[in-house]
């Protein structure tokens, strides 16, 4: 072999190694950038499941992931808490099809819609992976059972609360999660049917909030100006009656509002103890998230569970609020 050809031969296999090389990485790259997190469970777990809700930095949701992370410490389960960074539907449904592609052995998570989580829950279901819905229910899938509030039952409630705590006469503004979602629209439906029963209660408008603190007070704020009328708002989702009630602080001198809102995070009781927020319907997110994983455990081993499983619900106001709250928050002030 010539000098010449011997370093041209050269240079082709180095050549070659580099890019075989290259190409070994970025398609690892390309695979493992799609795959889910922690998909080889270590041999100390049982099971591994995934809990995917809406929106993962939501504080209604962290509460939800705590109940589930102490039932899996308990149960020696390796527990993943993974979906969208902010409300996404197209990520939440990815995110169930991945886990289900990295066959973990559970998945919890939400059944936002019939029209897409049905098909996807029936399609994971099919493939042998257990879906326990969470929070909103997804009755018409194949789901194995649903644990959470009675969402219908709740947006009643609701509308019962309101009647009476304004006497029977209010102009309504509803503020509500999203208009897709089967338990926002169990919530506001209950509370309509609720206020039926009520000729002076009159529901002026409706609006969604994407679940969002921001928009659902800039909603409140473009409500009170489109609609002088509005002397109430109802909030159906955690973030909204702060959203609603940071906007009537601002209005509070020259209208009187009456404001009932959705779950008990540390901001909502703060308005009730400041009396902004005259009322809010409980729900039970750490008792969700934990027993929904003691759930697909029983499932698993062949136990039978209860399909439906209601946590509880009712209407909590000022007077109701825990004496440690209403203490710590007047050491704070
Ligand atoms: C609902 C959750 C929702 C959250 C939004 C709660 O009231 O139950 O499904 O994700 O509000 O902040």
């Amino acid at each position: 072999m010539s000098k010449l050809s011997l370093v041209a031969y050269t240079f082709g296999v180095l050549l070659f190694i580099v890019s075989c090389s290259l190409s070994v990485f970025y398609g690892y790259k390309v695979v493992t950038h799609h795959l889910p997190v922690e998909k080889k469970v270590p041999d100390t777990y049982k099971y591994h499941f995934v809990l995917v809700p809406e929106e993962l930095d939501n504080e209604y949701w962290r509460l939800v992931e705590s109940g589930a992370k102490d039932a899996a410490k308990k149960y020696g389960v390796l527990l993943e808490y993974s979906g969208p960074k902010q409300a996404n539907i197209d990520d939440h449904l990815k995110t169930i099809e991945m886990s289900a592609a990295s066959k973990v052995d559970g998945i919890l998570t939400q059944g936002l819609s019939d029209e897409q989580f049905t098909p996807l829950i029936n399609h994971v279901i099919a493939g042998g992976i257990p879906v326990i819905t969470v929070d909103t229910d997804a009755a018409n899938s194949l789901r194995l059972a649903y644990i959470g509030t009675d969402n219908y039952y709740s947006g009643y409630l609701a509308g019962k609360a309101l009647i009476t705590d304004t006497n029977g006469k209010a102009n309504v503004a509803i503020i509500t999660g999203t208009f897709y979602a089967n338990h926002q629209q169990q919530r506001v439906k209950g509370f309509q049917d609720a206020v039926k029963e009520a000729p002076g209660i009159h529901i002026i408008d409706i609006q969604q909030s994407e679940i969002s603190t921001v928009k659902a007070a800039e909603k409140a704020n473009q409500l009170l100006k489109d609609h002088p009328e509005i002397n109430a708002f109802y909030g159906t989702s955690a973030l909204d009656g702060i959203g609603i009630a940071q906007v009537i602080e601002k209005y509070k001198k020259q209208r009187d509002v009456y404001v009932i809102g959705f779950d008990t995070l540390p901001e909502t009781l703060d308005y009730i103890r400041r009396g902004t927020i005259k009322a809010t319907v409980v729900q039970q997110p750490y008792e969700m998230g934990y027993r929904a994983v003691k759930m697909m455990i029983d499932i698993i081993e062949g136990k039978t569970v209860s399909q439906v499983v209601h946590t509880e619900t009712r209407i909590m106001r000022i007077g109701d609020l825990p004496v440690s709250v209403m203490h710590n928050k007047e050491d704070n002030n």
